[in-house]
C-alpha cells in the first residue's frame, strides 16, 4: 500500500473537487497542465519556537504510517535554490535587509520551492507538509514589518497565482515562551529571533487575524501543551479535514 493507493484517493478527491490549475506548463503561476490526481498541501505556521519543525516530523510520520506518500519540506527553502536564499534570510543581523527586499527574497525562494518541489509532488498525488509557507509573509513582512497587505497580496498573486494550502495549522503560544524555546536551539539561523519583542507580538497577532479572515483553511492550535498532546490535536484536525487519509491503511 503506498503510491498506488494514494493516487486512487487523489483521483477521487479530484472528481469531487476539480482543481483549476489549467495552463501551459511553465508559463503561468500555477502547476502546469490540467491537474489530475493531486495530493494535499498542509502548512504549519506560527511565530518562533511554536513547535512547527517538531510537529512537522510527527505529522509526516503519522501520515506515512497510513500509506500516504508525503513530502516533508520547509520555507524559506525546500529546493536547492530556495535553500541558498534561505541562508540570506535567516542568518545575519535583523537590519541586513529592508522590509521590501526581505519580502522579495521570500517571494523568490517560494516560487522556486513551488516549481521545483511542491507542485510536482502534488501533481503525482503525494501529500506535502511544509514548515511555513505564504502566511508567514503576511505575518512577518505584513503585520511584523508593516508592509501594506495589498502589496503583499499582489506579490503573492505573482508568485503563487490562486494557489493556497488545503489546510493550515497555526501553532500559537505567548511570544516570550516561543522565543525562550527557540533560543534553546543551537545554530546560525537566529536572524528573526533577534527582532524586538513588539515585532514578535505583531507577528503573533498577524497569524491570529489571518486565521479569522481565511476562515475554513486555518486552524489555530494552543502550542503550550506538551509535544505529544499537540501532535494528537494536529493529527485529529488533519484526519477530520481529510477523512480519506484515515482509511488509507
Ligand atoms: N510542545 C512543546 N513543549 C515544549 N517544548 C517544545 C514543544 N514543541 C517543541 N519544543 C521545543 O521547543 C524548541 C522549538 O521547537 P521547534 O524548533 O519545533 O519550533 P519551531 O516552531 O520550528 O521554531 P522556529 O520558528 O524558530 O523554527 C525545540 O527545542 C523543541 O524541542
Ligand atoms: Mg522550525
Amino acid at each position: 500500500m503506498g503510491r498506488a493507493a494514494v493516487c486512487v484517493h487523489g483521483a477521487s478527491h479530484h472528481e469531487r473537487r476539480p482543481r483549476l490549475f489549467v495552463g501551459k506548463r511553465g508559463s503561468g503561476p500555477g502547476p502546469g497542465g490540467v491537474s489530475v490526481a493531486r495530493g494535499r498541501f498542509l502548512t504549519l505556521e506560527g511565530g518562533e519556537g511554536g513547535g512547527k519543525t517538531t510537529q512537522r516530523a510527527r505529522l509526516v510520520a503519522a501520515l506515512r504510517q497510513r500509506g500516504l506518500e508525503v513530502v516533508e519540506t520547509r520555507e524559506p527553502g525546500g529546493a536547492p535554490g530556495a535553500e541558498a536564499v534561505r541562508r540570506l534570510l535567516v542568518e545575519g543581523t535583523p537590519d541586513r535587509w529592508d522590509a521590501r527586499t526581505e519580502a522579495l527574497l521570500h517571494a523568490a525562494a517560494r516560487r522556486d520551492h513551488l516549481v521545483r518541489t511542491v507542485w510536482p509532488a502534488l501533481e503525482r498525488g503525494a501529500w506535502v507538509v511544509s514548515d511555513r509557507f505564504a502566511d508567514s509573509t503576511r505575518a512577518y513582512q505584513g503585520a511584523g514589518h508593516g508592509l501594506p497587505l495589498a502589496d503583499l497580496e499582489a506579490l503573492h498573486a505573482f508568485v503563487c497565482g490562486g494557489f493556497q494550502p488545503d489546510l493550515t495549522l497555526i501553532l500559537d503560544l505567548p511570544v516570550a515562551e516561543g522565543l525562550a524555546r527557540a533560543r534553546g536551539r543551537a545554530g546560525a539561523e537566529q536572524r528573526y529571533e533577534q527582532f524586538d519583542r513588539d515585532f514578535h507580538e505583531r507577528v503573533r497577532q498577524g497569524f491570529l487575524d489571518l486565521a479569522r479572515e481565511a476562515g475554513g483553511r486555518c486552524r489555530v492550535i494552543d502550542a503550550r501543551a506538551d509535544v505529544e498532546s499537540v501532535h494528537h490535536r494536529l493529527l485529529a484536525l488533519v484526519l477530520a479535514a481529510f477523512p480519506d487519509a484515515d482509511v488509507a491503511l
